[in-house]
């Protein structure tokens, strides 16, 4: 008889997003016509740049033309993206070969995918407040997971402490939940402790255009990470790719375990197990790369930066301790004295109609805070920051 992965035995019931949306959706159920104002998935509102789009219609014509129609497309990426993605790169200093960079369908789909590249044996590190999927995917594939928890107390970027002992280590910056941004000197600490014993930092950059200020890009930048990281990232929350899926993930030809290249294994798992990424997706994503392009996106970030500090501006004026919302899309708050994140959730809903997401739902450290995703349509966040406001003076 088959035996199931049983390690699915250890997941909680649902997935936070999921159990999110059933939430809302029973509210839905129960006021029918009710508008939620929601800030809780990092979904984006705005549509897609209009060189993506102009991008991918003509690679619809390509398609339906004999010379310009594309089959199969090699598996780790269209010559054309990767090195779309390598030219970004080279922008800010970091020096990539193309065929460095791997085209994905997503950060997500690729953070859990990647895990075939590890022993089962490897401990994971994870820093939360986390992202749940690093957890849930490693659980998935029957991997011991080290917590190590952040706070207010170090500003929720926490820094290798001396016997802090782990193969495959977890770095979100600007990270999701917090909005917290790790600095260089802070990034070398952990290349210099990765390097030292043989770990590996799976580096999720997943919100790197949201940087503002003088803070790295990309794992990259920080001199050593070659021999000791991988980095992800995405198209979803930088270009509005979260319903079109793109992506890409960067392994160092130098990076290598065992005796074995992590890029040339990366090479092995994809021409195995995809077919690649469609020829039509790959044209808009390079199309982010171009210059107008760029000018684009960066309109629409301009705009969740919008949003970010009208709910700043409303959290000041209550009072409320909040950190992130200045280099990340994200802004995470205090909950009001004694409230847990999911009481707080079923308040927001039931009195204001906003939904965002309970710090729980990010590990237990958690418990006291509270998440605004910044990607909400700018009318819908006025008048959600008006509605906070109102209660939260109460
Ligand atoms: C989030 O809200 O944390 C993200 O949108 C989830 C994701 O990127 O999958």
């Amino acid at each position: 008889m088959l035996t199931p992965n049983l390690s699915y035995a250890n997941l909680k019931e649902s997935y936070l997003f999921h159990h999110i949306a059933e939430k809302t959706g029973a509210y839905l159920e129960s006021h029918p016509g009710a508008h939620l104002y929601r800030m809780g998935i990092g979904d984006v509102s705005l549509p897609l740049a209009p060189a993506v789009i102009e991008a991918l219609h003509r690679a619809v014509d390509d398609q339906a033309v004999k010379e310009s129609f594309h089959g199969y497309m090699p598996e780790c990426g269209a010559p054309f993206l990767r090195e779309a993605v390598a030219g970004y790169y080279a922008k800010r200093g970091v020096r990539l070969s193309p065929d460095e960079v791997f085209v994905s369908s997503g950060a997500s789909d690729e953070l859990g995918d990647i895990l075939d590249l590890f022993d089962r044996k490897n401990r994971a590190l994870i820093m939360e407040p986390a992202y749940p999927a690093y957890v849930d995917a490693n659980i998935m594939a029957g991997r011991e997971i080290l917590h190590l928890s952040s706070g207010p107390e170090n500003q929720f970027l926490p820094l290798p402490e001396d016997g802090l002992e782990a193969d495959l280590v977890y770095l979100c910056s600007p990270n999701n939940p917090t909005g917290a941004a790790y600095g260089r000197d802070q990034l070398s600490r952990w290349v210099a402790w990765a390097n030292a014993r043989g770990a590996l930092i799976l580096f999720d950059a997943a919100y790197e255009a949201f940087i503002a200020e003088d803070l790295p890009h990309s794992i990259f930048e920080i001199p050593g990470a070659r021999t000791c990281a991988i980095e992800i990232c995405s198209l979803s929350k930088t270009a509005g790719f979260t319903g079109t899926r793109l992506g890409y993930t960067v392994i160092p030809k130098e990076l290598e375990r065992g005796g074995l290249s992590l890029n040339a294994m990366w090479v092995r798992n994809r021409t195995t197990k995809t077919n690649g990424i469609s020829y039509i997706l790959q044209r808009g994503g390079a199309a982010v790369f171009t210059e107008e392009g760029q000018r684009q996106v960066r309109e629409n970030i301009r705009v969740y930066r919008e949003n970010a500090r009208c709910l700043m501006r409303a959290l000041d004026q209550a009072g409320i301790r909040y950190w992130g919302g200045r280099n990340a899309p994200y802004i995470w708050m205090r909950c009001p004295e004694g409230m847990g994140s999911w009481d707080f959730f079923d308040l927001l809903l039931r009195e204001i109609q906003v939904v965002g997401t309970p710090g729980a739902g990010f590990g237990a450290c958690g418990e006291d805070f509270f998440r605004f995703s910044t990607f909400g349509d700018p009318a819908d966040t006025r008048e959600a920051a008006a509605r906070m406001l109102r209660l939260l003076k109460k």
